[in-house]
C-alpha cells in the first residue's frame, strides 16, 4: 500500500494553517476591548483549550495532587475561599488568593508586586516558587514534561496549538495557560445588564441605593475601585498608559514583616502597606478578604472602612480611608449593588470549567478546599 510521506516542513505549515484557521473569538460585548496580548503569544482557540486542560492538571505538581484549580475555583470566580492558600504537603501561604475574573486587564499581578505584569511570567511562581511551595515542581521540570507528553491528550493537542514548539515544556505550558487565563473575562453580571444594556430591572432597588452610595461622599468608594472592573488597575488592548494602584487602607500598624506590601520590593518608605486594588467583580463570591484573608464577609470590610481602617493611624493610610458614619440599611444597600457585581453565567461556563473525566489521572488525586467536590 502507497503511503504518503509528509516532509515535516509541510507538517508545520499545515499546523500553522490550522492556527490560523482556528481564531480565537473573545467572548466580549462591544462595548468593552479585550485585553492586551502579548506579540509572542497570540492567542487562538486551540491554545486556550490547551491551557484549559494545564489548568486543572494536577500532574503539573511533583506528587499529582495540586493544580492551579486547587486554589483557583471556578464557582468562587477562581479562589478558594480559604484566608490564604494552602499548597503541596498542606504548606500554608501568607496570602490570599485573588480571584482570575478578567485577569488580563490587570497591568499587575499578585497582591504587591508592581514588576508582576505577565501571566506567562506569573505561572512560574505557583509551579516552581518555593516561598511558599505550591506546586512544588521546581528540580522536577523534565519529570513533569515527560508525564505530560506521554498523556495522549498533550501528544495531539500541543502541537495543534504550537506547531513550532510541538512538546510540553516551560515554553508551551505557560502561554497556554496564559492565554486561557485572559480567556476568563467577567462583564455579564446583573449589574452590567442594568448599566450597560439598559435594562432597568435587572438589579434590585436596594443594589441601586447601593451604587448610588458607592458612588458617593462620604463613602469614596469609586476613587480606588473605579472604571469598568471597579479597580484602578487596567489595561486593554486599546489603553496607552495602563492605570496601577497600590493603597494603603489602615489594615496593620505596622504591617507584619512577612507581608509589608509594596514597600517590599521598592523600599520606598511611602509604599509601607500598599497593596493592589481588587477587582470587585464577583466579589460577593470571593470571601473571605484583603491580601491576608483577615476580613471574613463584606459587612466586616464596610466596618473597616467605616472606622477608618482596622488600624486607623498608620501614617502612610490613604487619605481617603477617613472614616465615615453608616447605617444598617446603608450596609444593606452597598452589600446589595457589590452582590449585582455577580457574573452567574462565568461561576458556570463550560468553556472554562474542568475538562478532564472524572477518573482521570489529570484529576485522580487532586486537592481541592473542603467543601468542593474534586
Ligand atoms: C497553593 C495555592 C495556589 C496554586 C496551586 C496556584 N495559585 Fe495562583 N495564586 C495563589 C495565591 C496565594 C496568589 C497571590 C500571590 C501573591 O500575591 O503573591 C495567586 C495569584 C495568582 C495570579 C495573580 C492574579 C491577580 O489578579 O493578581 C495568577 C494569574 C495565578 N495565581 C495563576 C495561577 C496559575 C496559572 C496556577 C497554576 C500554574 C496557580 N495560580 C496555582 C495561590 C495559588
Ligand atoms: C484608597 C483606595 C480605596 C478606597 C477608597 C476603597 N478601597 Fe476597597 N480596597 C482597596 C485596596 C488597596 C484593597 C486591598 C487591601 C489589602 O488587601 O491590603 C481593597 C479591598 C477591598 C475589598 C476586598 C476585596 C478582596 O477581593 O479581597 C472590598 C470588598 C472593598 N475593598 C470594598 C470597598 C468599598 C465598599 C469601599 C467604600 C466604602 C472601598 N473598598 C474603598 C482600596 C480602596
Amino acid at each position: 500500500m502507497r503511503r504518503w510521506v509528509i516532509p515535516a516542513a509541510a507538517m508545520i505549515w499545515a499546523g500553522a494553517f490550522a492556527a490560523s484557521a482556528d481564531p480565537y473569538v473573545w467572548p466580549l460585548p462591544a462595548w468593552m476591548p479585550p485585553p492586551p496580548v502579548p506579540a509572542d503569544n497570540p492567542m487562538s482557540a486551540a491554545k486556550v483549550e490547551l491551557g484549559r486542560h494545564l489548568f486543572y492538571d494536577a500532574r503539573l505538581s511533583r506528587d499529582g495532587t495540586v493544580a492551579c484549580a486547587s486554589c483557583h475555583v471556578q464557582a468562587r470566580a477562581f479562589t478558594d475561599g480559604r484566608a490564604t492558600a494552602i499548597g503541596i504537603d498542606g504548606i500554608t501561604g501568607a496570602k490570599n488568593a485573588p480571584g482570575l475574573a478578567n485577569a488580563g486587564y490587570s497591568p499587575v499581578l499578585t497582591w504587591a508586586n508592581p514588576h508582576m505584569s505577565s501571566l506567562e511570567f506569573q505561572a512560574l511562581v505557583p509551579l516552581f516558587g518555593e516561598s511558599p511551595e505550591e506546586m512544588g515542581s521546581v528540580g522536577r521540570e523534565e519529570e513533569i514534561f515527560a508525564r505530560l507528553a506521554a498523556d495522549p491528550y498533550y501528544a495531539a493537542a500541543v502541537p495543534a496549538a504550537f506547531p513550532d514548539h510541538p512538546a510540553p515544556d516551560l515554553f508551551t505550558i505557560t502561554r497556554a495557560l496564559g492565554a486561557f487565563q485572559r480567556s476568563l473575562i467577567s462583564v455579564d453580571s446583573p449589574y452590567d445588564r442594568f448599566k450597560y444594556w439598559g435594562e432597568a430591572d435587572a438589579i434590585s432597588d436596594a443594589a441601586k441605593r447601593g451604587e448610588d452610595l458607592f458612588f458617593d461622599h462620604p463613602f469614596e468608594c469609586y476613587h480606588c475601585h473605579q472604571g469598568i472592573l471597579f479597580t484602578d488597575n487596567l489595561q486593554t488592548a486599546r489603553t496607552a498608559q495602563p492605570e496601577v494602584g497600590f493603597h494603603n487602607t489602615g489594615l496593620y500598624d505596622p504591617y507584619p514583616a512577612a507581608l509589608p506590601g509594596l514597600i517590599e520590593i521598592t523600599g520606598r518608605p511611602e509604599d509601607a502597606g500598599r497593596f493592589r486594588t481588587p477587582s470587585l467583580r464577583n466579589v460577593a463570591v470571593t470571601a473571605p478578604y484583603m491580601h491576608d484573608g483577615s476580613i471574613p464577609d463584606l459587612r466586616g470590610v464596610l466596618a473597616h472602612y467605616a472606622n477608618a481602617g482596622r488600624a486607623p493611624g498608620h501614617p502612610m493610610k490613604d487619605g481617603l480611608i477617613a472614616g465615615f458614619t453608616i447605617t444598617e440599611a446603608q450596609i444593606d444597600d452597598i452589600i446589595a449593588f457589590l452582590e449585582s457585581l455577580t457574573d452567574e453565567g462565568f461561576l458556570t461556563n463550560p468553556a472554562t470549567s474542568d475538562p478532564w473525566p472524572e477518573g482521570h489521572a489529570a484529576r485522580a488525586h487532586r486537592m481541592m478546599p473542603p467543601d468542593i467536590e474534586n
